[in-house]
Formats: C-alpha cells, structure tokens, sequence
C-alpha cells in the first residue's frame, strides 16, 4: 500500500520530511524543536530535546513535559510512535512506508525534488570579466566556476537568468595597445590572447619608457572615443582576439557561458554622459575637486562619475550598468561574482544607485566575493617561472592526475567545497582522488551506481519506478538524505553558498556507500532486489542533478 504523503501544491517549495516534521512538532510545543538527526539507529531518525527546554521553563519533570508533548501529537500519518528516550528526549522514526512514497516521488519528479518557484524571478548575474589583451587569471576563473553554478542552480528553480560577462574592453589601455601596433606594423590578424598579452606587455613597457609614446598613446585614447574609424577596427580587432581567447577557456570548462553574454565596458560608454546628467540634475552627484562624484553615507571616499579631466572609469560604468539591468532587463535580483578586494567598490556602488533610485527597495542586489588560490606552500599559486597561473596551467597539472572531465571537477568542486570566502590550496593530487571530500568522489559514486545499473540489464532484471520496501537502517538514512535534496538546493538559491551542496552531496555518497555495503542489491531477490535498484535508481539521480549544478559531469564509467 502506497501512502499518500503530504505533497506540496504547485510551485510553492515542496518541504522535506524534516521540515514537516519540525513544523507540526513546533505547533505543540510553541518553540523549535530542533530536530537533530539521530546518532544511532535504535534512536529512530530524528532526536529532540526540546522537553528538556521546556522543563527547565515550566519546572516539570522532563519526562513528564516529553509524556505530555507525545501525549498531544499526531504524527500517525508521517512517524511510528514517538519514544522517549533517557533524561526526555523524543526519538522520532519516519514510517518506512512513508520514506518509500517519498524516495518514489522523487524518482518520477522531472526536476528531482527541487522546487520551481512560484514567482520566477529575472536574476542578473555578473561573473567570469576577463579583461581584453590578457589572458584569464585564477581570479577569473574562479568567478566562471562560482557564477556558473548560481546560473545552474537559479536555472533550476524556474528563474530567468541573464548572464551578463562584463569583460574590461574599454579604457585607456587601448590607446597604448593600438600605438604599439603601429609601431610595430604588427599584423593583428596574426595575433591570438597570448600574443595580444605579450603585445600589452611591450605597450606597457614602452609607456614607462618614452615620454612621446605616453602622449601619443593618451592622443589615441582620445580617437578612439571620438571613433575614428582606423582606431575603432584595430580595437575591435583586440577585442575579437580576446573574446576567441576567451572562448576556448569556457569550452575548456564546460560553462554555460555563450558568446551572446557578453556585456562588455564598452557597451556602456554612451550611457555615460546621461548617466551624470541625470545624477548631477537631481543633485545626486556634485562636483568635488573638479571631479564629479557622489557621497554615499558611511563611506568617506565618494563614488566617481567623472574625473576631473571629463574621464569616465570603473565606477560610473558600474553604475550605467546597473541601471540598464534593472531597467532594460528588468532584473528583480542583481548577482556580482567578483574578488573580494573589490567588496568595498560593489557596496559604494549598490549605495550609490540606491541613493539615485537605479536600485529600489525590491531588487536586491549581491556582491558575492571569493579568496585566493594558493600553491602547496601557502603562498598565491603561481608558475615555476613565477608568473600568474592560467587555466591551462591549472588543468594541466590536474589532468597529470586524471583525465580531463574528472581534473574539472576536481578544481570546481576545490573552488565551491569550502566557504568561498576562504582561500584554498591546488594540490592536485588530492583534489583528484577518489576517496575524500572531492569532485571525483561523487563522480565515482555515480559511476558505480551505473554500474549496478548495467549488471541488472546484462541479467534482464528490471529497474522498476517505486520504492516499496525500507526495512534497512541503512536504506532509510539514504531514502531520508534524497528527500532532503529539494531543500539544499533552495538553501544555496537563497544564501549563495555553494559548499551547502557540496556537503549534502558528500553526505549522500557516503549514504549510498554504507547502503552498498549492509544491502545487497543484485544478490538480493523478489521485491527487496526491485526497490533497492529503484533506491539506488533515484540515488543516480540526485546525484547527477547534484554534479551537474556543480558544473561536473556525472560519468557512467571511471
Ligand atoms: N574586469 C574586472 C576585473 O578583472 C571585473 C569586473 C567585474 N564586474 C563588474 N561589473 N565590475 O577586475
């Protein structure tokens, strides 16, 4: 017999077995219970000590408060009956049945468990910005890698996401790149991102030196915004050498991002003299020091719109920027994944367009930051020469270690495992190994599910669609865990903490693994065999959906 389980309407977040068990606990006892996962299976699932709590309130026996919550619960439908345990603890045991009809929603859920939202929302998410003529540094990548998996995961639930690659192709810097070509009669057409970085290196170089060059680099800055055309088309030429770059990167990595992303500095450029009109008109933005900036309370520096030669940099592109994701691409949440050295210029820019009216009340806006990479010997990894550590550096060294679609998840799930915050150490030795808290680990753990998977075919034992039977400690924590997932992946829409999934993915693989081992599957028969390759079926699953917002493949064989 199938129990019905209190299934969630449509597009409202589809609560998980703890949480409903939580919530009706709670109307009894008025305070959280704080369900804890239980320690040990003769425990049941879940412990509580709120009677404890509330004895200590009230000045009652423990026992007699835990007697007298038990007394006025009815959890028939969802738990075996409750049991009090020691000093007045409750101990809670899901019915099998009930983890059975669960696990078996799961596994015919298009979107395995998790919600789609009921107000989809449109999510702006800033992330990868290279800059043109260099190649991608570790910082960049780790935005790629953070950003994708926001996009996968805010996908997931039903919203709209707008990737928005603000890429650094405007600026001063171009003057110096289009001077230096001249001189060197270089042909750009022979140029791919590593050259066009050597050809930034030589500019740069030559700048310092010559006096003459300087002012006539400044003098091509000055063309190229008034759009002299033989000044606009080697510009456009570095940009198209930088973007093809660029593209081979994210092939590498197997992000999401599209060319059609891109939303460049430059693609602001002329939203910028309106932008400061309409600040300094309504007395948002004033002249300081012949520049044009705007104070924002709590920060002493002011923003800058304009400096005080009529430039325009960072700061107003940011803010033209934001104003054109809420209002032309009507954006309800703004995502920034970028560094933290830059925490202090998103927050002044989030208050300066707050203060402007750019960023109402109901948009909320985000600046999501990251640490470093560091080498084996805590220091900020770089090259044997020394030089800043390229993707392909990276992915070289991994793929010494193992083949490429494992070596990806081995740097993304090393850049989304931990607190992002924090910084972290590439050592691919470990982060490739298959045992661990690593990528690989969970690739493994589906690949072996795969592998039950084609043992049952080669011997024509069907996989059925329902899980029927739990009886197994083992096979109820890992029912337990899948119905969890839903929520874990809301959790990480919400906070934007990654490592949340990472943990549960880790937690579910060890599940399968102690399930593996108490469970037999195909040595079993009859009805037991049939649901535990259900279970392991809907296990697959979760497991895949959970790689692939990770941005990791779910191999079949490794
Ligand atoms: N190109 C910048 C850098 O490399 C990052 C841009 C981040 N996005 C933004 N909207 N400012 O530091």
């Amino acid at each position: 017999m199938r129990r019905q389980v209190r299934v969630a309407w449509k597009n409202e977040p589809m609560s998980s077995l703890p949480s409903q068990l939580t919530e009706r606990v709670q109307t009894v006892t008025g305070i959280d219970p704080e369900m804890r996962p239980a320690t040990k299976p003769q425990f049941g699932h879940f412990q509580s000590n709120v009677a404890l709590r509330l004895a200590k309130t009230e000045g009652k026996p423990p026992r007699e408060v835990a007697a007298a919550i038990v007394e006025k619960l009815d959890l028939g439908d969802l738990c075996e009956p409750l049991e009090i345990a020691g000093p007045g603890f409750i101990n809670f045991r899901i019915k099998a049945d009930v983890l059975a009809s669960t696990a078996s929603e799961l596994l015919a859920d298009e979107h395995a468990g998790i919600a789609q939202v009921a107000n989809p929302q449109r999510v702006v998410i800033d992330y990868s910005a290279p800059n043109a003529a260099k190649q991608m540094h570790v910082g960049h990548l780790r935005s790629t890698i953070i950003g994708d998996c926001f996009n996968r995961v805010l996908s997931a639930q039903g919203n709209t996401v707008i990737p928005q690659n603000h890429i650094g192709d405007w600026g001063r810097q171009f003057g110096m790149l289009v001077e230096q070509t001249l001189d060197e009669g270089l042909d750009l057409d022979s140029l791919d991102l590593a050259g066009a970085e050597a050809l930034y290196m030589r500019a740069n170089a030559h700048l310092k030196s010559d006096e003459a060059f300087a002012t006539r680099s400044r003098d091509r800055v000055v063309k190229l915004q008034a759009g002299d055309p033989e000044t606009l088309a080697k510009w456009e030429k570095l940009i198209a050498i930088s973007k093809a770059g660029f593209e081979r990167t994210y092939e590498r990595l197997g992000v999401l991002l599209r060319p059609k992303d891109y939303a460049g500095e430059s693609m602001y450029n002329n939203m910028l003299p309106a932008v400061c009109e309409d600040l300094e008109a309504r007395g948002i933005a004033k002249v300081d020091q012949g520049a044009l900036a705007v104070f924002v309370d709590g920060y002493e520096a002011p923003a800058i719109m304009r400096n005080s030669q009529g430039g325009y940099g960072y700061d107003v592109t940011d803010v033209a920027a934001l104003r054109y994701r809420v209002g032309e691409l009507h954006a309800n949440r703004l995502i920034y994944v970028v560094g933290s050295e830059q925490t202090h210029h998103f927050k002044l820019i989030f208050g300066v367009c707050r203060k402007a009216g750019y960023l109402p009340d109901e948009v909320r806006a985000e600046h999501v930051g990251y640490g470093m990479v560091l080498g084996t010997d805590g220091k900020k990894f770089s090259t044997r020469e020394g030089t800043a550590v390229h993707l392909d550096d990276l992915l070289d060294e991994a793929e010494q270690q193992a083949a490429t679609n494992i070596a990806l998840a081995a740097i993304k799930y090393a850049d989304l495992s931990s607190g992002l915050q924090k910084d972290y150490t590439f050592d691919a030795e470990r982060m490739t190994a298959t045992t661990g808290d690593t990528g690989p680990y969970l690739q493994y753990a589906h690949a072996r599910i795969c592998q039950i998977m084609r043992k049952a075919e080669a011997e024509q034992v069907e996989v059925p669609d329902t899980i029927t039977t739990l009886d197994e400690p083992a096979e109820q924590q890992l029912a337990l865990l899948l119905s969890r997932f839903g929520e874990v992946v809301a959790d990480v829409a919400e906070t934007l903490q990654p490592h949340k999934l990472c943990g549960y993915l880790y937690e579910l693989a060890g599940a399968y693994s102690t399930f593996y081992e108490q469970c037999p599957v195909m040595k079993s028969e009859g009805e037991v065999r049939a649901s535990r390759l259900a279970l392991c079926s809907a296990t697959r699953k979760v497991l895949a959906k959970g790689l692939y917002l990770l941005g990791m493949d779910a191999p079949e064989r490794m």
